[in-house]
Formats: C-alpha cells, sequence, structure tokens
C-alpha cells in the first residue's frame, strides 16, 4: 500500500508509545514506525505482552500493528526513510557532573540528532516530543545544520498526556501545541504538523507558538501542575493539627471556579518520570540565568513533595509505637498512580525503602506495577515480598499502607483483611480513597491524609 506519509519515532517509551499508537489509529493512510534502541522493548512492542500497561493500548496496538504501525530497531534505515521524525528518548535528571542532580541529562538526545544527521538522505521535520529545558531545539539546529545537501526543520510538539489517561489524553487533548522558528521553512513544517493532528483534532485545539515558547510551555504545564499537589500537602499537614479536613478544605477551594477543582487530591506525594525532573530542571534553568528568587520559588514544590513523603513515614512510626523493627507493613500499590505499571519516582517507593530502613519487613501488592517494583527493589529481598492477592499481602501484617489511589482497594472486604491481621491492626490512607469510618468501626486505627487520625486509644 502507498502511505500518504511516512512518520517515525524514536523512543518506544511511555510517551512515543502510546503517542504514535494513536497517531496511527487515527490516521490509517499514514505509516507509522517506532524505533528503539531497546531490542527487548521492541519485541515486547511485537508481542501480545506489551512492554507498559495503559487502559486501552492494547486494542489500538491490534488494530494497528503490522497495518501502518511498525515497531523496529533498526534506526538507520527508520532515519532513512521517513521524513518526519518525532524524538521521544528519556531526558532523566543529570546524575553527574556540572548541574548533577537538576539539570537535564541530553546525552540521549544528542547522540539521537547525530545519528538523524548521519543516517539522512533527504530533508526531513524533525519533532521535539519529549520534555526538553528550553533552548535545546538550538543545539539539535547546530548539529542537523552539518548537513551538506538537504535541510532540516526543528518543531517543539510536547506531549501533555498523563499515564493511565494517555490514550484518552491523545485522542481528545485540551490543546495540542507546536512551536517552531518563524521563518518560511518553519511555518511550512508546523503546518504539516497541524495537518496531521486536524485528521481527529479540532483546529481550534492545535496552538501554534514560537519554539522557545513551546519548550517552556511544557515544563511550566507540570511545574503548575505539581505546585497545586505541593499546596494541598502542604496543607494537609496543617489540618492534622487543627482538626480540620482537607477533603473539605480542597472541595470549598475548588468550588471557586478562579481556583478550580481538579489536582486538589492530597496524597502521600506525586511520582512520575516528570514532575520532579521538569521541575528541576525549571529550578536550573532560572539560577543559571541568576534569578535565585525564581529558582527558590519553584524548588520549594519539590521540596514539599519530600517533606510529604517523610512526613508520611515518620507519621507511621509515631502511631505504631516508635518501632518497626521486624513489624510487617503491607503496601497497598507501588506505581506512581492508577491504571499505570510505572513506578519512575513512585512515592511508595521511597517509602519501602525507609521502612526498610526502620528494618520493617514489607509486603507490596499492586494489579499492574509489580514487575517494575521489583526491579526497583532488586538487592532487598528477604526483607521485601511481592504478592499478587491483596488479601494475602495483608495476611499476617500490622499495617497496611494505602500508597495508590487504584479503584480496587476501595472496594476490598477490610473485615475480612483485618480479621486475618495481627492487632491493633494500623491502616494508613496515603490517598484519602478508604471509607475511613467503617474501617474504624471494624477495629482498625486509621491514619488519613489531612484528616484527623480515627483511632482506638
Ligand atoms: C521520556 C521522558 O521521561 C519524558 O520526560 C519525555 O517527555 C519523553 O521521554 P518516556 O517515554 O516515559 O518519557 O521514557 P522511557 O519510557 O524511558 O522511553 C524512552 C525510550 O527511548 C526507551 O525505550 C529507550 O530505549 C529509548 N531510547 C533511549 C532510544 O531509542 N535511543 C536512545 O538513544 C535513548
Ligand atoms: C504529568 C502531566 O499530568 C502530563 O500532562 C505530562 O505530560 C506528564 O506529567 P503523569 O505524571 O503521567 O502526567 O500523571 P499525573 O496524573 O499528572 O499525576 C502525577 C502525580 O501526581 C501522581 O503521582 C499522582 O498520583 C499525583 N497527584 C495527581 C496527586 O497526588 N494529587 C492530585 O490531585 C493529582
Amino acid at each position: 500500500m502507498n502511505f500518504k506519509k511516512n512518520i517515525l519515532c524514536i523512543g518506544a517509551g511511555y510517551v512515543g508509545g502510546p503517542t504514535m499508537a494513536v497517531i496511527a489509529y487515527k490516521c490509517p493512510q499514514f505509516r507509522v514506525t517506532i524505533a528503539d534502541i531497546n531490542p527487548a522493548r521492541i519485541a515486547e512492542w511485537n508481542s501480545d505482552e506489551l512492554p507498559l500497561y495503559e487502559p486501552g493500548l492494547d486494542e489500538i496496538i491490534r488494530a494497528t500493528r503490522g497495518k501502518n504501525l511498525f515497531f523496529t530497531t533498526d534506526i538507520q534505515r527508520s532515519i532513512r526513510d521517513n521524513d518526519i521524525i518525532f524524538v521521544s528518548v528519556n531526558t532523566p535528571t543529570k546524575m553527574f557532573g556540572a548541574g548533577a542532580g537538576m539539570a537535564a541529562d541530553l546525552q540521549y538526545w544528542e547522540k539521537t540528532a547525530r545519528q538523524i544527521l548521519q543516517y539522512s538522505e533527504s530533508s526531513k521535520i524533525v519533532i521535539e516530543k519529549s520534555t526538553l529545558p528550553v533552548k535545546t531545539a538550538q543545539a539539535m539546529e547546530n548539529i542537523l545544520r552539518n548537513a551538506h545537501s538537504f535541510t532540516f526543520e526543528v518543531l517543539s510538539n510536547p506531549e501533555f498526556l498523563a499515564e493511565g489517561t494517555a490514550i484518552k489524553d491523545m485522542e481528545n487533548p485540551d490543546r495540542v501545541l507546536i512551536g517552531s522558528r518563524e521563518t518560511a521553512s518553519g511555518f511550512k513544517a508546523r503546518e504539516e504538523l497541524v495537518e496531521i493532528y486536524a485528521n481527529w483534532i479540532p483546529r481550534e485545539k492545535i496552538i501554534t507558538s514560537n519554539i522557545w515558547s513551546s519548550e517552556l510551555s511544557k515544563i511550566v504545564s507540570n511545574a503548575f501542575l505539581a505546585q497545586r499537589i505541593s499546596s494541598i500537602n502542604a496543607i494537609s499537614a496543617l489540618c492534622e493539627k487543627t482538626d480540620a479536613d482537607i477533603i473539605e478544605v480542597a472541595r470549598a477551594v475548588g468550588m471557586d471556579s478562579r481556583i478550580g477543582g481538579k489536582y486538589l487530591n492530597s496524597s502521600v506525594g506525586f511520582g512520575g518520570s516528570c514532575f520532579k525532573k521538569d521541575i528541576l530542571n525549571l529550578v536550573y534553568l532560572c539560577r543559571h540565568y541568576g534569578l535565585n528568587e525564581v529558582a527558590d520559588y519553584w524548588e520549594g514544590v519539590v521540596k514539599i513533595n519530600q517533606y510529604q513523603q517523610e512526613r508520611f513515614t515518620l507519621n507511621m512510626l509515631t502511631a505504631m509505637f516508635n518501632t518497626l523493627a521486624d513489624k510487617k507493613i503491607c503496601l497497598f500499590g507501588v506505581s506512581f498512580k492508577a491504571n499505570t505499571s510505572d513506578t519512575r519516582e513512585s512515592p511508595a517507593i521511597f517509602i519501602a525503602k525507609k521502612l526498610l530502613e526502620e528494618k520493617a519487613e514489607i509486603i507490596i501488592t499492586d494489579p499492574q506495577a509489580l514487575r517494575n517494583a521489583r526491579t526497583d527493589l532488586a538487592g532487598m529481598e528477604g526483607r521485601v515480598s511481592f504478592i499478587d492477592d491483596p488479601y494475602k499481602a495483608a495476611a499476617g501484617c500490622h499495617a497496611i499502607a494505602v500508597m495508590t489511589e487504584w479503584d480496587l482497594y476501595r472496594d476490598l472486604d477490610y473485615q475480612k483483611i483485618y480479621d486475618t491481621m495481627i492487632k491493633p491492626a494500623s491502616l494508613f490512607d496515603g490517598r484519602n480513597i478508604i471509607d475511613h469510618r467503617r474501617c474504624h468501626n471494624i477495629g482498625f486505627n486509621v491514619y488519613p491524609i489531612g484528616k484527623p487520625a480515627l483511632t482506638h486509644f
């Protein structure tokens, strides 16, 4: 079959995979290829066991794979054969040298730019999909400028999808943002990408800007979302001291239409590969430009998130008579949020490690994320076990700590669970999803976030 466009994405991760699968699904007239250096990951994309769990993804992959969606490790050939190249390789926080712990590590990014230069045999549009520091496009252009007989136009098209709702977010986004150079060739490339998205997204939702605004908007969107969570989490600490109830406060505050009610769920802290990384990136950028007050302001969002996780662990310790040594604690959920298998920066992993330092024994249960959790906690076997069934996981434990807001944990038979636990049995609800009063009546000592504890002593 002759396809109208050949589109490539380099990086078959949580972003590249679902994003390109939806483009292929919505645009059967285009041939979409996803290339990755990791052969194991590509093999999984080509099998029935996809490398990540994302609601709705299986169906879309089934409908498109082998028809107009292809997964490959052949990056060289893919670059040669495609004119539109999305880049979605990872850009983790740099862990060495200048900017360690703050700046983005752009080594994979630069390597990919050099591969594009090396293997291209015609002009291309190269699209930044990964979150990147402002001005990365400049570096990319400087590398790609070295081609002899053809040109590259670099666009910024940040992803705004959230894991767990990635397919829905791609099918029906609040907006799509496309940034380009404000030159004739920049506008032309920008329009070509607009045309792709316009296959299923109303034009008024596809906004365009200069390339630096686009790069910055992505980081700022994540910083604002994270800031709301840190704001409500900061207030949850005050609620616990004052007998106010964070859920009531969030509802009252969120009903002000100027504020809005989303992202006001107090929790054990935000996780995920983006929020912390992107804010630290913003902080680094501000410091680079000498804007220390601005940097301090945003750094506070990350500090409060850290504080919330430490506070949660400390509350557990205090509630359990100041010693966790040899106590069995069951973690309900290990993914950083519901409906994903992703455990990157998950508060559950941080808390598991803290509890292990206190010499507790940990039993982790989760419907999708145990495989990743095993890798994250490798080397700690003996003190950590992984059990699929939450009833079996909680049996014989002194405490349960709800880490992830999976619906599954709302509806369990807590009487049955209580009966199998060591008494006094404690329930720490890091997501406020359990019926606290009911569990208290069953016999649990219940410790929610941002609400008075319900105890029997
Ligand atoms: C990552 C970042 O976390 C996110 O901030 C950014 O916006 C997009 O990239 P994600 O898709 O979640 O998002 O990362 P990950 O699941 O790690 O996938 C990246 C993929 O790129 C991996 O499969 C990796 O093998 C691949 N890769 C990495 C390459 O193909 N080439 C490289 O040189 C480096
Ligand atoms: C985020 C952004 O939402 C998305 O636009 C961007 O492209 C990538 O980063 P993601 O990290 O996948 O997406 O999930 P998100 O739903 O934003 O949740 C992030 C973290 O915040 C999770 O740990 C979640 O549990 C937590 N959270 C979210 C809260 O603690 N309270 C809330 O009210 C909302």
